[in-house]
């Protein structure tokens, strides 16, 4: 079986959030060029000259392969100041690019020793930027400049105490002892010439070095994980205090600068070329399409139009909410296309999973290509793409559209018709996204809404979906969302819904005996989806939401809740 023309590797399917699911039939659609970003260093240098407000400082943050690399471009942006993940083999010419006010090494798997240990290029340690190693990072700091590193006979593996022995600096404002994780098979067994210790733990008298003067720090241990917690303080002492960089990067400052290259790029196309700079974006109901469609509207106004798909796969009201929105609150041009019909048409008969999604993704690029072909001339197709896709888009393969591009043979258009790509949210992480529709005016709805597949209601309706069928699974669903709200747990869930099993089983109601449909509850916590587990809802919720259910729903007598964790069950049911 496969997902999303993968194999089905147990606990492997990959996430596609329903965002990108759609912008990618678009793109298909349209088909578009593969996204450029060659020459796109980021908000720093990534010609934002037009805008009023500065270029936000910059910390460089060299990935040695640590699980951890993301988390520390995260945590120095939580204190407002924009940080981005490079490869530890880029070039010292790609790092200046950024005019980066501090790099930080990060940690990694690796031994210094090893024959391919991951070297970064050594204009790093003498340039004069301040640079912070952590972990594998202070090691290759230690070792690479004349010190020592020795592989320990024990690996230090989690919690463990530092004491700090040079206070100030990394430590400023800390107190001496504090409680750290540590990740570790090498130790530093001597400094290189002009460094200090600055802490150490019981097995390492060098937990902590600095030299000062040419601004190199290093750390043993990992201040980017909750399990260090004073690592928020070593980092923010690190970044502001040492590197003296400016906390600017704002959502409001974010929108400003974006809205004003948005703005200047598509005007700068139209003088060019003599057209309108015409911008089209595919809305799914989730986040990222919506703030980079508000985003884009701010900058081009009219010049955009939105395509909103119905496929009777939504849940209750999120039509509306979206109509409500884009249409009246934010005064877009939205183009709504009523294909239920068709959609349902479609899947009559269909029982099987991967050929449900494959008839829903077929027909949304038809519908899509009927609606850019009425709407003449288009320069621009805007996408939410985030950051994380940007950094594993090193693999061609991970990007949803090329999927679908393989096997979709996309006609109709002329094949001369070229548009270039808007993603305005590529410089952020999903927390950032939302902050910024909220900042926009977006509705808690949208910027709060958990993920929803591409597909719809349709893979959670076991066995053929019809329009009965499907308004059963959206009045329960609608049941289970509104419990899950009004107990103030939706934000703590990464997804709650129900699913329509095609199992019927007998139960009494009044004086009646009935042989009615079993509804199944699942909700799960997850960081990222790609693994979860069951949420441990209250009893009372969950009987509140299995007696309305019943008592709401007709043809529904009895409801079941999901108890799988993700391996080895997946979230969805289909
Ligand atoms: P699974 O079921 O694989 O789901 O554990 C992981 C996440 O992906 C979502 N999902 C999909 N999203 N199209 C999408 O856009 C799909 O076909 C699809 N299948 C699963 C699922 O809701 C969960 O968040």
């Amino acid at each position: 079986m496969t997902v999303h023309g993968e194999p089905a590797n147990a606990g492997h399917r990959v996430l596609a959030p329903d965002d990108a699911e759609v912008e990618a039939y678009l793109e298909a659609a349209l088909n578009a060029p593969p996204p450029d970003r060659s020459s796109e260093p980021g908000p720093a240098a990534g010609g934002l000259g037009s805008s009023a407000v500065d270029a936000p400082d910059t910390v460089v943050v060299l990935d040695f392969g640590s699980q951890f690399a993301q988390l520390i471009a995260r945590r120095v942006r939580e204190m407002h100041v924009y940080s981005e993940l490079l490869p530890h083999d880029t070039p010292w010419a790609e790092i200046e690019r950024r005019r980066p006010v501090a790099i930080v090494l990060s940690g990694g798997p690796n031994s210094v020793y090893d024959e391919a240990a991951p070297r970064p290029d050594p204009a790093v340690w003498s340039a004069g930027v301040p640079v912070l190693g952590i972990c594998y990072g202070a090691h290759l700091m230690a070792r690479e400049l004349g010190g020592e590193v020795v592989p320990t006979t024990h690996r230090e593996y989690g919690p463990a105490t530092v004491t700090v022995t040079d206070p100030g600096g990394l430590f400023a404002d800390l107190d001496d002892r504090q409680p750290v994780w540590m990740s570790h098979g090498d130790s530093i067994t001597r400094l290189p010439e002009g460094f200090r210790a600055t802490a150490e733990t019981d097995s390492s008298p060098f937990a902590g070095l600095a030299d000062p003067a040419r601004r190199l720090y290093g750390i043993q241990f990992h201040p980017e994980v909750a399990h260090t917690p004073a690592g928020r303080e070593v980092l923010r002492n690190f970044v502001i205090g040492i590197a003296g960089a400016r906390p600017t990067w704002t959502p409001s400052n974010f929108i400003e600068s974006t809205v004003a290259a948005i703005r200047a790029r598509v005007d700068g196309h139209a003088q060019s070329t003599g057209t309108i700079g015409a911008v089209i974006c595919a809305l799914s109901g989730g986040v990222d399409s919506a703030v980079a469609a508000a985003l884009v509207h701010r900058a081009v106004g009219d010049r955009l139009t939105c395509i909103y798909v119905d496929h009777g796969l939504m849940r209750k009201k999120e039509s509306e909410l979206l109509r409500a929105t884009f249409d009246q609150y934010l005064g877009m041009r939205l183009v709504m296309v009523d294909a239920r019909r068709r959609f349902v048409a479609r899947l009559a008969g269909v029982e099987e999973p991967e050929e449900k999604r494959r008839i829903i993704g077929d027909e949304f690029i038809r519908v899509f290509e009927e609606e850019a072909g009425r709407l003449g001339r288009i320069d621009f197709l805007t996408q939410g793409t985030l950051y994380p896709d940007v950094i594993e888009s090193t693999s061609p393969e991970t990007k949803a559209a090329q999927k679908i591009k393989t096997h979709h043979n996309v006609g109709g258009l002329p094949a001369d018709l070229r548009f270039q790509l808007i993603e305005p949210l590529r410089h952020l992480f999903k927390d950032e996204v939302r902050a910024v529709g909220l900042e926009l005016g977006l509705p808690e709805a949208i910027v709060h809404r958990q993920p929803f597949p591409g597909p719809g209601l349709a893979i959670r309706i076991i066995g053929e979906v019809t329009a009965e069928r499907l308004e059963t699974l959206r009045e329960a669903d609608w049941i289970v969302i509104d419990e899950i709200k009004a107990a103030g747990l939706y934000r703590s869930l990464w997804q709650a819904f129900a699913i329509l099993t095609p199992v019927r089983s007998v139960g009494v109601m009044g004086d009646g005996r009935t042989y009615a449909n079993v509804v199944a509850i699942r909700a799960v916590t997850s960081e990222d989806g790609m693994t979860a587990d069951w949420a441990k809802l209250p009893y009372e919720v969950l009987a509140r939401i299995s007696s309305r259910i019943v008592n709401e729903v007709p043809g529904v007598n009895r409801v079941v809740y999901d108890i799988s964790s993700k391996p080895p069950a997946t979230i969805e049911w289909e």
